[in-house]
């Protein structure tokens, strides 16, 4: 097949790993409910495959995946491992209730994987990953075999492993470019090799796998497509180790607008993009840039006269999107006191979220203090109110009540906070700092008692105005470590019109994350 040649009518599998690779972000750590919420919306939206986790890591990535083997059912349900079988054994055990278990393993095949990593020869190699796939297909069927470093290796080599790989039974063979150093070029043309030079390449599914770090990763995903690719490895917002994945928004919607060069079928229910987007980043507390394709709050935004000037003659002089094709609210249905629980439901669905009577009830509560501050309430005032009322996802442990503070240029900044501990009893303490939102997680420490380093704060304001909601987002550290987890990171995020207060519950909800973490753990 030359370069131009695309099979036509080809259909392409979406492969999401935002709760495994994406979840490797730094700070990202997703408790098992949030991962829940995330599959199902990803199920809904029409994935095929969710990679939901690596369960031998840690007790908190085994939960993840055996809960949504047990609940998504539409889907394949994918755990990775390495190629060993303790791993293995661990996938196989999580997955046992997936209606389409799939585990993932794989090795390097790069030659400083190879010798440096895996401390072993190519011909060392090529045989554990053949002894890992036939003892995979002990416990599933389905079997993906990752070629780890595939961008720097010699195609040669890597040929003689997918022949092997398949012969022992794997499925889906993935191609990464692990380190995101090929170009769209260099890797459409090692996929378009792999089409041509593995014999029985016809029996399995060729997946990409790129990774971004010089900005590559969705263009070197499409040039895997344009040359034989079937399934993408994708995470929301494009999340993921060092730069992050290629992400399942842009790939998505380059595969749709340009069906005309690519000429493959992707069924996703693009509207339900955004959503997902906000979602994500709000359980990760990972910011999503506002200038980002497809889900950036700019991606739709026309600043210049002149395009505006287009837009209002035709909007297709400057779109190549319809932003409600991906799910980005109307913004002409504004939002006040006066909407009422049915309109404030509606556009909570709108943005994908389904909440219980119990957690709507909390959301509508903060929504009639924003709207009594702010005459309307903006979607991203809205998404702010949602992801603040984290016990909609898990159970806080510590329920900040009240936060006093007092500060000034003459003054030493000091708080007091009124905390509800986990037996219903309240505390009251204050203590001072350097500046006030020092004072505030200072007097939070002498109640809740987790030792912690803060690495990370900032702040924005959610929306324009002098009125705007402030939101804080945090990552801290926690100094002891959180029984058998790998993960010591925790993040979190709050909004409120003062942003001392903002501070304060960013504050507690990386603390009630770190603290569920730690109680999630002891439970195994
Ligand atoms: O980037 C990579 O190589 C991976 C594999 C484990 C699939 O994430
Ligand atoms: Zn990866």
């Amino acid at each position: 097949m030359d370069e131009t040649e695309v099979r036509t009518g080809d259909r392409i599998i979406v492969f999401d790993t935002t709760l495994r690779d994406g979840e490797q972000s730094p700070g990202a750590a997703l408790n098992v409910d949030e991962k829940l919420e995330i599959a199902r919306m990803l199920a809904s939206m029409g994935v095929e495959v969710i990679e939901a986790g690596f369960p031998i890591s840690s007790p908190g990535d085994f939960r993840a995946v055996q809960r949504i083997s047990q609940e998504i059912r539409d889907c394949t349900v994918c755990g990775l491992t390495r190629a060993r079988r303790e791993d293995i054994e661990a996938a196989a055990e999580a997955l046992k209730g997936a209606a389409h278990p799939r585990i993932q393993t794989g090795l390097g095949v790069s030659d400083v994987h190879i010798h440096h990593k895996l401390r072993t020869t190519r011909e060392g190699a090529l045989k554990m990953g053949v002894e890992a796939v036939q003892y995979a297909k002990q416990y599933v069927e389905d079997v993906q075999y990752y070629t780890e470093d595939a961008g720097r290796a010699d195609p040669e080599y890597l040929y003689r492993v997918l022949e092997a790989v398949i012969n022992a039974g794997a499925t889906v063979i993935n191609i990464p470019d692990t380190t995101g150093y090929t170009s769209p070029e260099e890797f459409g043309t090692l996929i378009r090799g792999i089409m041509h030079n593995v014999p029985n390449v016809d029996k399995a599914i060729v997946s990409v796998h790129c990774h971004n770090d010089l900005g590559l990763a969705t263009a070197n995903t499409l040039a895997g497509v344009r040359n034989g690719a079937r399934q993408v490895e994708v995470t929301v917002n494009g999340i993921g180790e060092r730069a992050g994945n290629a992400s399942l928004e842009e790939i998505v919607m380059a595969l749709k607008t340009r069906q005309d060069l690519f000429n493959v079928d992707v069924g996703i229910d693009t509207q339900r993009l955004y959503p997902i987007s906000r979602l994500v980043s709000h359980l990760t507390s990972i910011p999503v840039q506002p200038n980002k394709a497809i889900v950036g709050s700019n991606a739709f935004a026309h600043s210049s006269g002149i395009h505006q000037d287009g837009i209002l003659k035709e909007r297709t002089t400057y779109e190549i999107i319809n932003p409600r094709d991906v799910g980005v609210p109307d913004s002409e249905i504004i939002l006040s006191a006066r909407s009422g629980r049915h309109g404030l439901r509606h556009r909570l669905t709108e943005l994908g979220y389904t909440l219980d009577d119990q957690g709507f009830e909390k959301v509508y509560q903060r929504f009639l203090k924003v709207a009594d501050k702010k005459k309307t309430v903006e979607t991203r005032d809205l998404e702010a109110i949602v992801a603040d009322e984290a016990e909609i996802f898990f159970q806080e442990t510590y329920h900040l009540e009240h936060v006093q503070i007092s500060c000034g240029d003459h003054s030493i900044p000091t708080a007091t906070v009124r905390i509800e501990g986990p037996d219903g009893q309240i505390v009251c303490d204050a203590d001072h700092g350097t500046g006030p939102v020092d004072a505030v997680y200072r007097a939070i420490n002498r109640v809740i008692g987790e030792p912690n380093e803060l690495i990370e704060f900032s702040i924005e304001a959610i929306t324009e105005g002098i009125d705007a909601v402030g939101r804080v987002t945090i990552r801290i550290q926690a100094e002891a470590p959180v029984n058998g987890e790998t993960r010591t990171v925790f993040s979190g995020h709050g909004s409120d019109n003062d942003i001392v207060v903002a501070s304060a519950k960013a504050y507690m909800f990386a603390l009630n994350r770190l603290i569920a973490t730690r109680r999630e753990a002891q439970q195994d």
